[in-house]
């Protein structure tokens, strides 16, 4: 058989197709909405059925102007793709070869240290501070001549930490111009602390700043695949001839847009993971588990007071993301689901820790 190319070498052998979960009663594993998008979004996705004869609008017009009334920016500021994975995909083709070094939190999101390593680059991990959070100090060490992307989620995923304004600003200060700062922001809207409007400041003092943004989770369109960038128009430029146009579809164009505005809808989607953050958050601590603050809509939970066996015998009812899957053996990560589930879920583990 043709050999893969030399970046991809040793890449792929893991990779199989993963199993199917998406009907298991309990598939806590996805960071998705437990809500349905809102009977205003699927009215307009009916609407533009009449239109699925015809190619998207190739640069996501419309939905640039939607964005740029709410961030206050201009249209050229935003790229859209197909999903934030897609731009994940497109800044490590378009930055990084055998030569680059990127840095990452350890435990990182999978996928950036992936499409680096698939072009080529050499990952470098950076430990967590003891309370979980991401070790800004650390990553500014860790840069060297050849680092050329430096990938940061915020809220972190899997450690559902968030870090201050502040401590990033006074990074992205240290951090050389060269250096682009990807900041996947997929879970802010959940966060108590900071909104997009804060957001906004990176991009407009640092030329070497993208923000990674996503339909996929507050907005409840996970399968419609919209994520978008938010960067300086020279930095979306660089990116956007790379793209596979057109990159999203029409169904993703509109719903996108109408979440956008669908303002009830964003309230609605805040307050019920908060309350049932909550209420999972208690139950768990009641039952001895430690919970990590979540700035996000799963949890990330220390089974360090009950047998080592426990994430084993949950797999076998529920499916979530085992800790070892991120270096944390002894966490297990768990989306909020809906009511039903989150009670299902406290019932099964009482029933595992004989409560
Ligand atoms: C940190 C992070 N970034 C990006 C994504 C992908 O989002 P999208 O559905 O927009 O491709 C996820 C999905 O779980 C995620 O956790």
């Amino acid at each position: 058989m043709t050999k893969v190319k030399k970046s991809f070498a040793g890449q792929h052998q893991a990779q199989s197709y993963p199993q199917n979960r998406t009907s298991h009663k309990l598939a806590l594993d996805r960071n998705e909405n437990p809500l349905q998008p809102s009977k205003r979004v699927q009215e307009a996705i009916i609407q533009e059925l009449n239109n699925l004869s015809r190619y998207p609008e190739n640069s996501g017009f419309a939905l640039r102007n939607a964005l740029s009334k709410i961030w206050n920016l201009n249209p050229d500021f935003f790229l859209i793709g197909n999903g934030s994975f897609e731009i994940l995909s497109l800044l490590a083709l378009v930055f990084l070869d055998q030569d680059s070094e990127v840095i990452v939190p350890e435990g990182s999101f999978i996928w950036h240290k992936r499409f680096s390593q698939f072009n080529g680059a050499k990952v470098i991990n950076v430990p967590l501070n003891p309370n979980l959070q991401i070790n800004l100090a650390q990553i500014i060490k860790s840069i060297t001549t050849q680092a050329k992307i430096i990938w940061l989620t915020n809220p972190f995923n899997p450690t559902s930490t968030i870090l201050e304004k502040q401590d990033l600003l006074n990074f992205c200060r240290k951090v050389p111009s060269d250096v682009i700062i990807a900041i996947d922001e997929a879970y802010i809207e959940f966060a108590s602390l900071n909104s997009q409007a804060s957001s906004k400041q990176f991009v407009i003092d640092f030329p070497n700043v993208i923000l990674l943004r996503t339909f996929s989770k507050f907005y409840r369109l996970a399968s419609l695949r919209v994520g978008y960038a938010v960067a300086q128009p020279e930095l979306i430029q660089t990116i956007l001839p790379y793209r596979i146009p057109p990159n999203h579809n029409r169904l993703g164009a509109v719903a996108a847009i109408e979440s956008l505005q669908d303002e009830i809808s964003q309230k609605e989607t805040f307050s019920y993971i908060r309350n049932e953050k909550q209420y999972l958050s208690g139950e768990l601590e009641a039952l001895n588990f430690k919970v990590i603050d979540s700035e996000t809509n799963f949890l990330f939970v220390s089974i360090e007071n009950h047998s080592p066996d426990f994430i084993a015998k949950l797999a076998e009812q529920v499916v979530f993301k085992e800790g070892r899957f991120f270096g944390f053996p002894n966490y297990f990560r768990v989306t909020i689901g809906t009511t039903e589930q989150n009670r299902e879920l406290i019932r099964l583990i009482k029933s595992i820790i004989n409560y």
